[in-house]
């Protein structure tokens, strides 16, 4: 029997398929405190056909590019479900940018990104599964465990 969890929604996107326990996470990268209003679902440890995940819905709100490159290196396997009268009209799965630039802060306060210069931080990425991210500049890989706290 298929169970209901959480309910559809109308407009607005469902994050779908993230890391199992990244959902708050995901919220913090949006900048989403529920205090804007509208409706947001969390769902999180659910059994899905590839077994446990979290989901994240929220009404009213599409997502930027920055958002959804931000979201991949929490949570590799997401998808992004644009929903438009209670139809999924689109279905992204995240996927890492090979540069990331401008997104994650590196954890050497020594690096020329963290300087005054005007750099933006770079990493390359050094593994793809597991993720691993190289600072271009000073090579520091940072703990991909604490990298939602890096996240800029
Ligand atoms: N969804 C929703 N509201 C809608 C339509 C879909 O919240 N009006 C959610 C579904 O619950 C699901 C996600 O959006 O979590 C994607 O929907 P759909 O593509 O219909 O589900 P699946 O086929 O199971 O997706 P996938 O193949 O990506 O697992
Ligand atoms: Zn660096």
């Amino acid at each position: 029997m298929k169970v209901l969890k959480v309910q559809p929604i109308k407009d607005g996107t469902v994050i779908d398929h993230i890391t199992p326990g990244n959902a708050l996470k995901v919220l913090k990268i949006l900048g989403i405190e529920g205090k804007e209003g509208s409706i947001i679902s969390i769902a999180m440890n659910v059994v899905g056909k590839r077994g446990k995940k979290d989901i994240v819905k929220i009404e009213n709100r599409e997502l930027k590019a920055k958002e959804v490159d931000k979201i991949a290196l929490i949570a590799p396997n997401a998808t992004i479900n644009i929903i438009r009268n209670y139809e999924v009209v689109e279905k992204h799965r995240v996927s890492i940018p090979s540069q990331i630039i401008g997104i994650v802060k590196c954890p050497n306060p020594n690096c020329i990104s963290n300087s005054n210069e005007p750099i933006e931080s770079k990493f390359v990425v050094a593994s793809k599964k597991p993720l691993k991210i190289k600072c271009y500049y000073c090579e520091r890989e940072p703990n991909m465990e604490e990298i939602d706290s890096l996240i800029i």
